[in-house]
């Protein structure tokens, strides 16, 4: 009895002795934080409020963490909100991806698409499969792309290797094609057996020479990968234009620098546009030489800003022929992501795709070149009516990029540049990379892939068409400040002629809106080439 009553007293007695030794503890960390913060200048709320000013700091980055959860409600969130993340998830589960009671989605802000439904939607039966379209007639290796939508470029060291092989195995399972950014094309890429779109970025990753220019004979083994369907030149990317890629040094590990052929472990930053071209013309020179090389498609990935350079670019093609013409043009838009880049491009310069896309299908028709050049719309275009939209407009296909990016289980962190992407998908770190599972993972790109065709497909079924390479302009109404809509053709009617060029919207009511002609000089500075 003693006994038990010894071991209590001393227990009772090493608690409180451990309890005082907290408290004091305690208290002397936040006499020496209180005495840190006051002497210190750097941090005004610190200084003003000790010790419960640290709190701040904190809070704002749990916030970062726990508002997608607790606050933000279903359509708020940005760059993508709730429901559309949602509906990606449901569709690379192959879930029911139907919803209950009622649309959340405020119908009536200027510049929402409706898809004009028709009294007598396409019957399963009438209903036809898209068939692929080529790419580059006058190639030696032209491409039958099959899929309208595909995966857009991302780099490897942007994206981790799990993340790559994942998008390989996945894109072949759903027969789309993959774009490889500008990290040059890795074993990853090619493991799954897709088709791959090589980009060639202003580095010229993977195909550069030691004076930083392109190297022929890379180039060359490049196209030798049957996989390797087409080529992608890099101008600009709707994230930063007007800036190189940029991979931090804690993502440039040993087997990304091999693949770039540059130093592991620093900075990897391309310039911000390829040195040799500083014209339209140059443009040209330089897609007819990697064509030669490599004998497949060649196009080029831009985002808009300045649109007189397309113009005097189409009117060069009629003037060399049109078998000099570009196989493709990938127009991004100004809110396009990105594994980094600095807050005022990515916020703030390049037009977004919405109102880019028309004028760029708009240029090309005018000048007879639309069944010639194919149009790849990307940006945001992650959901079926952003991609029938996209159809709508002119796009021939539609390539995602942060779509794909949540089919691998991406959940937003806004992390890439970090290095601590907690779902292993932009970061190298292995311990991470651990729940990217490019097994599983690659099912569900394919199925994100599927679902997302066989929604537009619903859509053009409901507009009355057979597939989704028949919905036209008239197909969709564009919501205005009045709250009512508008058909499409009629914001952004077809020119037959470059003197039919329109490129500003038309605004029901108003003075129609400025027309613009030839691409002289004066009237249109932009088109100067060497200042675009
Ligand atoms: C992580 C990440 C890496 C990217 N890397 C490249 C790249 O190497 N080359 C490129 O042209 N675009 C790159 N992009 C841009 C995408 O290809 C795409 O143009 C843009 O994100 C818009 O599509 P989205 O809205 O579907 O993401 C990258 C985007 C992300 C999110």
């Amino acid at each position: 009895m003693s006994f038990l009553a010894d071991v209590t007293m001393n227990t009772l007695s090493a608690l409180s002795t451990l309890f005082v030794f907290v408290i004091g503890s305690v208290c002397v960390i936040l006499v020496v934080l209180f005495i840190l913060d006051v002497s210190q200048t750097g941090d005004a709320v610190r200084r003003n409020y000790p010790v419960v000013g640290r709190f701040r700091h904190l809070f704002s980055t749990l916030g970062e963490f726990f508002r997608q959860y607790f606050f933000a409600m279903d359509r708020e969130e940005m760059p993508f909100n709730r429901a559309e993340r949602d509906w990606i998830y449901r569709a690379a589960k192959g879930e029911d991806n139907t919803i209950a009671f009622g649309s959340t989605k405020n119908l009536t802000p200027q510049g929402t698409a409706i898809f004009v439904n028709c009294p007598f939607p396409t019957l399963e039966e009438d209903a036809a499969a898209t068939n692929p379209l080529r790419i580059g007639p006058y190639c030696k290796h032209p491409y039958d792309a099959p899929s309208v939508f595909n995966i857009s470029g991302m780099s490897f060291g942007a994206l981790s290797a799990p993340a790559v092989r994942a998008l390989s195995r996945g894109a072949k399972m759903a027969n789309c094609w993959m774009n490889t950014g500008e990290g040059g094309t890795s074993p990853y890429h090619l493991e799954g057996g897709c088709d791959i779109v090589a980009q060639i970025g202003t580095a010229k990753y993977g195909v550069r020479a030691p004076d930083g220019g392109l190297n022929e004979d890379k180039l060359k083994e490049l196209a030798t990968h049957e996989q390797v369907r087409m080529f992608e030149v890099k101008l600009s990317q709707g994230a930063k234009p007007g800036k190189g890629g940029i991979l931090p040094a804690g993502k440039v590990t040993g087997e990304i620098a091999a693949t770039r052929g540059i130093p592991e472990g620093e900075d990897s930053i391309s310039p911000n546009r390829h040195p040799e071209i500083n014209s339209v013309a140059d443009i040209l020179d330089f897609i007819a030489y990697v064509r030669e090389v490599t004998g497949k498609p060649v196009g080029f990935k831009t985002v808009v800003g300045a649109y007189g350079w397309l113009i005097a670019l189409c009117a060069e093609i009629n003037r060399r022929g049109e078998e000099s013409a570009p196989d493709f043009i990938t127009v991004d838009s100004g809110d396009g992501g990105t594994g980094a880049a600095p807050m005022p491009l990515m916020d703030n310069v390049g037009l977004l795709v919405r109102e880019s896309l028309p004028m760029v299908a708009n240029i090309l028709q005018a000048h007879g070149l639309r069944d010639r050049i194919r149009l790849i719309a990307s940006g945001k275009l992650i959901t079926p009516s952003g991609v029938a939209w996209a159809l709508c407009t002119g796009a021939d296909f539609v390539v995602s990029a942060r779509g794909f990016m949540f089919s691998l289980g991406c959940i937003q962190a806004l992390k890439c540049n970090k290095n601590t992407c907690p779902t292993g998908v932009t970061t190298h770190n292995p311990r991470l990379q651990r729940g990217l599972d490019p097994t599983d993972k690659a099912v569900k790109v394919a199925s994100y892939c599927r679902n997302m065709v066989h929604e537009v497909e619903v859509l053009a079924h409901s507009c009355g068409v057979g597939e989704p390479r028949q919905l036209r302009r008239y197909h969709v109404r564009i919501v205005q400040a009045n709250g009512s809509s508008v058909p499409l053709d009629v914001l952004h009617p077809w020119p037959d002629t470059p003197d039919e060029l329109e490129l500003v919207d038309r605004q029901p009511g108003s003075r129609q809106s400025a027309t613009l002609g030839h691409t002289s000089e004066d009237e249109h500075p932009a088109a100067v080439p060497g200042q675009v």
